[in-house]
């Protein structure tokens, strides 16, 4: 029998391995919930999801993960993940993989919504290798594709916006990290009359929120993350969203750090499509507390439930599975669900 290729093996084979994985990661972080220590929460979530892998039959490549092997022990860029390799002599896929194990660190350690545990997944080459910095974003739902320009002012993207959405600028609302760098967009923003939702962390799970249809959110602007960029992207290259990202190299270390990554041109916008260019890509995201999209994990006497989304780019189907994990045998009233 032939044997499946790659892109079959992410989309048929592997996208529930990897919901498993983001699980995992909810779950161990989900238990430090509201301690106070984002370092133990992310800490949590990044070796129960190193340990997962060490489950799923792929030749994994950490493409986007905890930074350099030198200041990341686990799950580092670079670091090969996955099953041992079968002792027949045959080779599992090889993946490249994004993570972030706890996306919003600060929400997990305060029980504040939006915390998710995050990974995406392609065949090699798939998923852009960008360097641990910042990145201007701008981010809305499908109608917006071919709308949107990172070098035009503020009021012209949200007019372009409200145009495609059949609405009023006044009609929109745009989620905002709330940090002083965006002082000026702020502004700018509040100046055309939309209204502003301003998130104290977590501009990935914003991203996922308005591609999304009904969620009362219609963009992202601003710069955050660009490991939580090129994962938006994979999200995007799944929803069909639009997005724009231009990376922030803004000291000579940076620019030789991107260069040395192959980025050549410092100032590129990059499409969705350039951050994750994949044929074939897994995106799952799994809560950790409880957001718009997704519920947080849930624990019990018998166990616990987790909520995650698990998309791809080639069949165009959006999952939500809503697990119990039985820790032990039901009581005589039959299975708790919480
Ligand atoms: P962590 O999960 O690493 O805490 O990141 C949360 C986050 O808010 C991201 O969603 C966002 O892209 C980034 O941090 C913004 O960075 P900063 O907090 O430095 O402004």
């Amino acid at each position: 029998m032939p044997c499946p290729s790659n892109e079959t093996n992410i989309e048929r084979d592997l996208t529930f391995h990897l919901a498993r994985v983001a699980e995992e990661a909810a779950v161990a972080s989900a238990r430090t919930m509201g301690q106070g220590d984002r370092k133990q929460s992310d800490h949590a979530a990044v070796q129960a999801m190193r340990q997962a892998f060490e489950t799923v039959p792929i030749a994994g490549n950490i493409v986007i993960g905890e930074g350099e092997r030198d200041e990341a022990p686990m799950l580092y860029i670079g670091e090969r993940v996955g099953a041992p390799p079968p002792e027949d002599g045959a080779d599992f896929p090889r993946v490249d993989i994004a993570v972030d194990p706890l996306e919003g660190t600060n929400l997990c350690a305060t029980g504040t919504a939006n915390a998710i545990a995050v990974l995406a997944a392609s065949e090699p080459g798939g998923l852009l290798h960008a360097p641990d910095c910042y990145m201007e974003k701008i981010i809305a739902g499908p109608a917006c594709r071919g709308a949107l320009d990172l070098d035009v002012p503020v009021s012209q993207n949200l007019k372009s916006i409200a145009r495609r959405l059949d609405r009023d600028v006044t009609d929109l609302t745009v989620i905002v990290l709330d940090r002083p760098r965006h002082h000026q967009l702020i502004e700018d923003i509040r100046r055309e009359g939309a209204r502003i939702r301003l998130i104290g962390d977590g501009d990935l799970s914003a991203a996922i929120a308005v591609a999304v249809r009904g969620n009362g959110v219609h963009a992202v602007m601003g710069i955050g993350g660009a490991p939580e960029g090129v994962l938006a992207a994979a999200a995007m290259r799944c929803l069909h969203g639009e997005m724009l990202g231009r990376l922030v190299l803004d000291t000579p270390e940076l620019e030789e750090r991107a260069a040395r990554m192959g980025i050549k041109n410092p100032q590129r916008i990059y499409t969705a499509g350039d951050l994750a260019p994949g044929s074939h890509i897994a995106f799952v995201a799994t809560g950790v507390t409880d957001g718009a999209l997704l519920r947080g994990v849930r624990f019990f006497g018998e166990g616990h439930r987790t909520h995650t989304l698990l998309m791809t780019s080639g069949n165009n189907s959006v999952r939500f599975i809503d697990t119990v994990h039985m820790n032990r045998k039901p009581g005589p009233r039959g299975v708790r669900l919480y």
